[in-house]
């Protein structure tokens, strides 16, 4: 695949439907916000989510009764904190709780309806490039990245982000955009536990955006403030490898692991005020592509004149940015060996950065939490054929 920067100079292609950008090979454009975006499922009539019939819940049922078996103490059917105590206290079973409250079981069915819901609020021209895909990919990376293999700690299963201090972390500012917009989907399906809605949240933009399949399964539950971890747990953008590696090493991460992980970047852009970082590091920042190494390797990166943080620019066009941790992947010994791989060869990082947010995704819930195998969800654009 030829140099981003070059790709730059083909001429845009319009997306015909809501997701059609999904369909396109990363069309490099110049970053500019508000990409054309169709009216189609904006203005759809806003749809109501029935509870499913219990009848096809068998598979569920088993893994529900799994954990029962593994003596969970506490499943939140709903999020609020009561309903949590008052599974917690009257030491329900997960299958009582969600039966006592919602009366079903949710399939598969029931978790590519959440799944297309959440695709359908994606797309908005007011908002950054276009769409809340990225931001979607950093809340869900954020709720995951805090686990500590060491002490069980942190992780996607508490959803403890909800929760101050956690939420005021300087690392997760801006996060609350999109926790927000995802509540209009948990109000229409109000069984889903957080962990569960963000981290499909995070499956379904990188899907969208014409990324690889992710598989995801649900059984996250939502915990209490008390679950929060402290600070400091999410990297730092402006150290250096070794900091890069204490971070991904206490989660349970490879070299490899890391730089496929970091490939993410090649969505979304920095915010000055939430991260004091500025730009994109791609110039089609709602598809997901392997742009993010191909540009960090081909090429030249200076680092920018300027009053905020310290952070590169693209010498030719001086639109594009990498952060000082992303920048190490070109830069260390170990690190820049699979850059050079992802730069070159998009389906190794597509089947790579599958496996390794499955991983990220599934940290910190026990095993026996799970309602079923990892499973794939359809994209809208699969559901038309
Ligand atoms: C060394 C590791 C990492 C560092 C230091 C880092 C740092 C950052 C920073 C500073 C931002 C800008 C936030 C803002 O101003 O809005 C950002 C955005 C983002 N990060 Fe990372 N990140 C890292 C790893 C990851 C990983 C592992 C993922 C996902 C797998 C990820 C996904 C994203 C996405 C999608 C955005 C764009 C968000 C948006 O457009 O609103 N990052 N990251």
């Amino acid at each position: 695949m030829a140099s981003a920067l070059l790709g730059a100079l083909r001429a845009p292609v319009r997306r015909s439907g809501a997701f059609a950008f999904a369909a396109v090979k990363p069309v490099a454009r110049p970053p500019t916000r508000g990409f054309a975006t169709s009216k189609l499922l904006r203005n759809a009539a806003p749809e109501s989510a029935p509870a499913p019939k219990s009848s096809s819940n068998t598979p569920l049922f088993i893994g529900i009764g799994a954990l029962v078996a593994g003596g969970v103490g506490y499943w939140v059917a709903t999020s609020d904190s009561t309903t949590a105590k008052e599974a917690a206290t009257a030491g329900k079973s997960a299958a009582q709780a969600v039966k006592a409250k919602t009366n079903f079981v949710p399939t598969k069915e029931d978790y590519q309806k959440v799944y297309n819901k959440i695709a359908e609020t994606l797309e908005a021209d007011d908002y950054d490039d276009g769409s809340y895909g990225p931001v979607y990919v950093r809340l869900a990376w954020h709720a995951s990245g805090t686990y500590d293999k060491e002490t069980g700690t942190g992780g996607s299963n508490y959803a403890t982000m909800r929760f101050e201090p956690e939420s005021l972390h300087g690392a997760n500012a801006g996060l609350d955009t999109a926790r927000t917009k995802l509540e209009e989907v948990k109000k229409l399906f109000p069984w889903i536990s957080y962990g569960d809605l963000w981290t499909l949240g995070g499956v379904c933009a990188i899907q969208e955006a014409s990324g690889p399949k992710i598989p995801w399964r649900p059984g996250r539950i939502d915990g209490f403030a008390k679950d929060a971890t402290p600070d400091g747990r999410l990297p730092d953008a402006a150290q250096g490898a070794d900091h890069v590696r204490n971070i991904f090493y206490r989660m349970g991460f490879n070299d490899q692991e890391i730089v496929a992980l970091i490939g993410a970047h090649a969505l979304g852009r920095c915010h000055p005020n939430r991260s004091g970082f500025d730009g994109p590091w791609t110039f089609s920042p709602t598809t997901f592509s392997n742009a993010f190494y191909e540009l960090l390797w081909n090429e030249k990166w200076t680092w920018k004149k300027w009053s905020g943080p310290k952070q590169l620019e693209d010498k030719k066009t001086k639109t594009l940015m990498m952060l000082p941790t992303d920048y190490v992947l070109v830069t260390d010994r170990s690190f820049k060996q699979y850059t050079k791989k992802y730069a070159q060869d998009e389906q190794a990082f597509f089947k790579d950065f599958s496996a390794v947010f499955n991983k990220l995704l599934e940290l910190g819930v026990p095993s026996q939490q799970w309602a079923s195998e990892p499973y794939e969800l359809k994209t809208l654009e699969e559901q038309k054929a």
